[in-house]
C-alpha cells in the first residue's frame, strides 16, 4: 500500500494475464518436452529406432527456440509487470522465499544451457553423452516448476506457515503436490500437442509416431485430471465455497470451473480418437489444432480458477490483493491512509476529489478501472440507471434496470418499493444536485459496511485460513482508512457516477 501505483487503463490484472498466460503455456510445454524428448531419444538408441530419435531430433529446435527465447523473455515480462502493478506483493513474496527463486534460477541456468548444448551437439558427441545433455535439460526444466510451484501454491493454500511463517511450512502446503502432480499432466499435454505436428512428418512412421505421441497426451490428461480432483479436495471449504456447490459465490468462476473440467474432457476424447484411434487424420492439420486448442484451454481455465479462487488475496489471508496486510487494517484506520501512505496526501490535498481519486489508485484500482474491465461505475449505482428505474418507460424497463444496476445491493426490497422512495423523473433532471446527493450516500453506506468488514479480519484467528464467506462482501478486501479518507473517496466515485447526468440532460434536450 505504500508503494506509487502504477495507472494503466487497462487494468493490471488483464496486463498480467496477457503476458501471463503465453508464458506458462510455453513453460510447461518446455518442461514437458524435456521429458519427451529425453524419453524419445532413449527409446529410439535403446530400440535402434531411427524414426523416434529422428522425432526427438526434429522436436527439439522448437523446443529451444521456444523455451530459451520466448520462455525466458517472457519470464522475465511476468516480473516487471508483476513488480509493477503488485509491489507489495513482489516484495512480499521475495522477502520469504529469496531462497526458493535463487534456487530456481541455478535450475533455469541449468535448462538454457544443457538446451543449446543439446541441439548443438546432435550427432556430434556420443549417443549416450547427447541422452545425458537431454536428461540434464529435463532436471532442469522440471527443477523449475517444482520449485516455482511451492510459491505459487503457498499463495492460495499457506496452510501452516500462517501461524509458523516458516519457509517449508508455506513451501509443502496443502495444495503443493495434487498442483504438481496437475502441472506435470499438464506439461505433458502441451509438449504432446506441439509434438504432434513433428511426429506427422514423419513419411513413413507418421501414423506409428503419431499413435505414440497421442498415448502421451492421454496419459498427460489423465494425470491432470487426478491432479486436479486432488488439488480441488485441498482447497478450503471457504474457496470451493467460491465455485461449487448450490450456489456458488462466484458464478463465474463456477463457469471457469466447469469450462476446464469440459475443456479436458474434450482434449482427452480428441486425443483417443484423433490420435489413436485415427492418427492418419493428423495430416489434415484441423485434428490436431482441435487437440491442442482444447489443451490449451483446460490449462487456461485452470490457471484461471487459481488466480481468481484466491480473491480478494494475493497470500491468502496474509495479502490482499491491493497490496493491504491484514496485519495493517487497525493501523490504517485509526492512523488514516493518508498518514500511512506518504504519498496519497502529497500536493492537491485540499481537493477532496483529488485526494478521493488517490485512495481509489491505492485501494480499489488493483481490480476496478473507471471505465474498462470490472469498471467502478458499473459496480456502483449511477444517475441515468436511477433514472432509467424512475422513469419505468417503457412500462417493465424499469424493473429490468432494479435488476440490472440496484438488486445486488437492495436484495431486501424490490422494483415497486425502491421507486416508491424515489424522486421521479422529472425531478431528477430538475434537481440533479439531489440525485448526486442520494448516490454519495449510498456511496458512502457502502464503504462503510466494506470498512466495517475488516473487523472480521482482525478479529479472526490469524493462524488459519480465514473464511471469506463471512463478510458482506468476499471478494473484496476490507476498505481502509478514517472518515476523511472515505469521504474523499465518495466523493470523487460520486462525480464518476454522477457523470452521466450531463449527458442525460443534454440528450434530453433541457
Ligand atoms: C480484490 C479485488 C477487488 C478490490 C481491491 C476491490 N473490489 Fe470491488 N469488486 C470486486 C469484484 C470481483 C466485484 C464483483 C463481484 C461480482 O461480480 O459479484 C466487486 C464489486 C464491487 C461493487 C459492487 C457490489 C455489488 O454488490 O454490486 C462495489 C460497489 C465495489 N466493488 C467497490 C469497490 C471499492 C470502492 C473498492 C476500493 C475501496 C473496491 N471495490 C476494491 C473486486 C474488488
Ligand atoms: C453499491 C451498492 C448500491 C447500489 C448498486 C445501489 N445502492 Fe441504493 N443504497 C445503497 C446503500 C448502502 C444505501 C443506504 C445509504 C445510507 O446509509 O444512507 C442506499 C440507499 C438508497 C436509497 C435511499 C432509501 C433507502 O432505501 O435507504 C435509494 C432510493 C436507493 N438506494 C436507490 C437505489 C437505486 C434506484 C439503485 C439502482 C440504480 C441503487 N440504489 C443501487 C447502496 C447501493
Amino acid at each position: 500500500m505504500d508503494y506509487p501505483i502504477w495507472d494503466f487503463a487497462m487494468g493490471g490484472g488483464m496486463l498480467m494475464a496477457l503476458v501471463a498466460v503465453p508464458h506458462v503455456i510455453v513453460a510447461h510445454f518446455a518442461v514437458g518436452g524435456g521429458l519427451l524428448i529425453a524419453v524419445t531419444e532413449t527409446l529410439g538408441v535403446r530400440r535402434n529406432d531411427p524414426e523416434l530419435r529422428e522425432l526427438a531430433k526434429r522436436s527439439s529446435l522448437v523446443l529451444i527456440l521456444v523455451s530459451t527465447v520466448y520462455g525466458a523473455i517472457s519470464g522475465v515480462g511476468i516480473w516487471v509487470v508483476a513488480g509493477l502493478i503488485s509491489p507489495g506483493a513482489i516484495s512480499s513474496l521475495i522477502h520469504n522465499y529469496v531462497w526458493g527463486w535463487a534456487i530456481e534460477w541455478v535450475f533455469f541456468i541449468l535448462e538454457i544451457v544443457a538446451a543449446l548444448v543439446y541441439y548443438g551437439t546432435w550427432d556430434k558427441i556420443s549417443k549416450k553423452a547427447h541422452m545425458l545433455v537431454g536428461w540434464l535439460y529435463f532436471v532442469g526444466a522440471y527443477g523449475s516448476l517444482v520449485v516455482i510451484n511451492g510459491i505459487i501454491t503457498y499463495q492460495l493454500t499457506p496452510g501452516k506457515w500462517l501461524e509458523s511463517h516458516a519457509f517449508w511450512d508455506g513451501f509443502f502446503n496443502p495444495t503443493y503436490w495434487p498442483a504438481t502432480l496437475l502441472r506435470t499432466g499438464v506439461a505433458l499435454m502441451m509438449a504432446a500437442a506441439f509434438m504432434l505436428f513433428p511426429a506427422s512428418k514423419s513419411r513413413e512412421a507418421g501414423t506409428r509416431l503419431v499413435r505414440y505421441i497421442g498415448g502421451w497426451l492421454v496419459a498427460g490428461s489423465l494425470i491432470s485430471y487426478v491432479g486436479y480432483r486432488w488439488w480441488e479436495a485441498q482447497l478450503g471449504e471457504t474457496t470451493r465455497a467460491l465455485f461449487l456447490g448450490e450456489s456458488p459465490t462466484l458464478a463465474s468462476l463456477a463457469a471457469t470451473r466447469s469450462f476446464t473440467l469440459w475443456a479436458l474432457a474434450a482434449a482427452l476424447v480428441l486425443g483417443i480418437v484423433f490420435l489413436l484411434i485415427v492418427p492418419r487424420s493428423i495430416k489434415a492439420i484441423v485434428p490436431g489444432i482441435l487437440v491442442m486448442v482444447a489443451a490449451f484451454a483446460f490449462f487456461g481455465g485452470w490457471e484461471r480458477l487459481r488466480e481468481g479462487s484466491r480473491k480478494p488475496f494475493l497470500i491468502h489471508s496474509h495479502l490482499f490483493s491491493n497490496g493491504l496486510l491484514v496485519e495493517d487494517i487497525e493501523r490504517i484506520n485509526s492512523a488514516g491512509l493518508q498518514a500511512y501512505t506518504g504519498w496519497a496526501s502529497t500536493g492537491g490535498l485540499d481537493d477532496p476529489i483529488e485526494v478521493g481519486r488517490r485512495v481509489f489508485k491505492i485501494q480499489c484500482a488493483a481490480c476496478h478501472t473507471l471505465g474498462g474491465y470490472r469498471s467502478i461505475t458499473e459496480a456502483l449505482p449511477t444517475f441515468q440507471e436511477m433514472l432509467a428505474v424512475t422513469a419505468n418507460d417503457p412500462p417493465g424497463s424499469g424493473a429490468a434496470a432494479f435488476e440490472a444496476g440496484c438488486a445486488s445491493c437492495h436484495r431486501d426490497s424490490n422494483f415497486e418499493e425502491m421507486v416508491e422512495f424515489m424522486p421521479g423523473a422529472d425531478e431528477m433532471k430538475e434537481d440533479p444536485e439531489m440525485v448526486t446527493d442520494l448516490l454519495v450516500g449510498m456511496i458512502t453506506g457502502t464503504l462503510e459496511q466494506l470498512r466495517d468488514m475488516g473487523q472480521a479480519y482482525v478479529d479472526a484467528d490469524r493462524s488459519v485460513q480465514f473464511d471469506t464467506q463471512t463478510t458482506a462482501y468476499p471478494m473484496m478486501p476490507p476498505f481502509v482508512g478514517n472518515d476523511e479518507d472515505l469521504e474523499a473517496l465518495a466523493t470523487f466515485l460520486g462525480t464518476l457516477t454522477h457523470d452521466g447526468a450531463s449527458t442525460v440532460l443534454t440528450g434530453g434536450g433541457e
